[in-house]
């Protein structure tokens, strides 16, 4: 073994010394929906956080112990801060970090691209501060060749002292440091799984930045499943929200078959999931919501255009659940039309705002599509969802509405369900209601003529 060899082997054992004995300091850049929960995990297992945020408002609101993601309560927060958690803008604190894990956005520009906007400026900030055999790991969703491509180039441009990332099969020196993509696989609002018991696939530029990255993440999750590449780690994560996506946008479009042949999709769903093989159920909705399956899937349509390819299912799978919404708004006008009366004017209560069951995230949501349209066509359009008391502006809106109390709820031509929270008295909705509009089968089981399935 060289004299290099030997420095760079020593610097590791160190460093998983450090991880063993959570001394190795870790720092995670974007405190969003991933990052904070994250951050939490480790501090449970004692390691000291520094959390970077460039929102200023966030790094307030945690450095005085409080919480802006409903489901983390303000306890939890106090807990870590103290256990040594500290939220910072300040990015010169990256060079105490042994460890930099980065959870930014990564939405879709309004030509429905990759915007890596967030990551390329995530990069640039941190690279000066970089020192050898750090280890910077990329979590946000993203095209396969993301980590090699782009964010190790701009870490490589942006530092100091010259430090290369290490990559397989070049020779070590005491010059680099370390790369790697993990891919995050959190379900807001599903509490049916432990986040540790989630196992954790990563993969490095090069086998000591897998191994370090695995070992690091060892510590909070129970299982790692270490792969050969970033570009591997980065399309399982896709290739997980394509079957999403793809199996989502199949059974909408059979639920308006179905529909339309007076069969019970829900029926049909719940009997063919009695076969205990061979069948995973997905079910039909307003539309797609999320950060992620309407976002991340377009992330590899666009990349496979560089390799002269067409991802068909893709692509016919955005056609299929981009058209939900304008379904749901089609389904409201002809159930008015039933009761004589024009949407054009009509008061609708939208139910539900956030993009699914029981979580506070408006991201992408069908409903923010659903009521703009409803206003297009003249409705008089008002909301309830317990997690909103009001609907601002957002990338894509600016609705400026405030929660409605569900009182009432006769003086509303229809209501319409949108997000099937479990808070909702459904019977009692019905019963006071003149016509609901179920987006969800959240009226199952109550029997009354006011009810049309869409
Ligand atoms: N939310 C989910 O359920 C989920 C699940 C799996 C994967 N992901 C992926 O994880 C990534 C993060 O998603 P999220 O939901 O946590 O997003 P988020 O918007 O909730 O949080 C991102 C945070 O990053 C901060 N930020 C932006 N630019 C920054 C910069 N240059 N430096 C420091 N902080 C910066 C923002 O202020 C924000 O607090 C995305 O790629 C997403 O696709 C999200």
């Amino acid at each position: 073994m060289s004299n290099i060899e030997k420095a760079v082997s020593q610097s590791l054992a160190e460093f998983r010394a450090r991880i063993e004995n959570r001394t190795a300091k870790v720092g995670i850049v974007g405190l969003g929906y991933v990052g904070l929960p994250l951050m939490l995990l480790f501090s449970e297992q004692k390691f000291q956080i520094t959390g970077f945020d460039i929102d200023p408002e966030k790094v307030r609101i945690l450095s005085s112990g409080g919480s802006y993601i409903y489901r983390i309560p303000a306890t939890e927060i106090s807990a870590a801060r103290a256990a040594g958690f500290s939220a910072t803008s300040d990015y010169s604190l990256v060079s105490a970090m042994d460890a930099v894990i980065i959870c930014v956005p990564t939405p879709l520009n309004e030509y429905r691209e990759p915007d890596l906007s967030y990551i390329r400026a995530t990069a640039a900030a941190i690279a000066p501060w970089l020192h050898a055999n750090q280890l910077i790991v990329l979590e946000s969703t993203t095209y396969p060749g993301t980590t090699e491509e782009v964010l190790a180039p701009i870490l490589e441009a942006g530092n100091r002292s010259g430090l290369k990332a290490a990559h397989e099969g070049k020779v070590l020196n005491c010059n680099t440091f370390m790369v790697a993509f993990s891919p995050e696989r959190e379900d807001p609002g599903n509490d049916t799984v432990a986040r540790r018991d989630i196992p954790k696939v990563v993969g490095g530029l090069n086998h000591d930045a897998a191994e370090i990255a695995g070992a690091l993440y060892n510590t909070i999750f129970n299982r790692v499943v270490p792969v050969s590449s970033p570009a591997v780690a980065e399309m399982t994560k896709l290739l997980e929200n394509i079957y999403r996506c793809v199996n989502i946008a199949m059974v909408n479009e059979l639920k308006l078959l179905c529909l339309r042949m007076g069969i019970d999709i829900w029926e049909v769903i719940r009997a063919a999931s009695t076969k205990p093989f061979g069948f995973h159920p997905f079910y039909p909705g307003p539309g797609l919501g999320g950060h992620c399956i309407p976002v991340d899937p377009f992330y590899l349509s666009w990349k496979a255009k560089e390799w002269d390819f067409q991802t068909r299912f893709i692509e016919l799978a955005g056609e299929v659940n981009t058209a939900m919404p304008y379904h749901v708004v089609t389904s409201v006008a002809s159930a008015l039309n039933r009761h004589k009366k024009a949407l054009n004017g009509s008061k609708v209560l939208v139910l539900g705002v956030a993009y699914k069951r029981d979580i506070d995230d408006l991201r992408e949501s069908p409903a923010l599509t659903i009521i703009e349209e409803l206003q297009r066509q003249g409705a008089e359009v008002s909301y309830n969802d317990p997690y909103f008391p009001t609907v601002g502006r957002g990338r894509k809106y600016n609705l400026q509405m405030k929660c409605t109390p569900l009182e009432n709820l006769g003086r509303f031509d229809c209501v319409l369900i949108v997000t099937d929270h479990s808070d909702y008295d459904y019977k009692r909705i019905v019963s006071e209601s003149q016509l609901v509009v179920d987006s969800r089968n959240a009226t199952r089981g109550i029997v009354s003529e006011k009810i049309v399935a869409c």
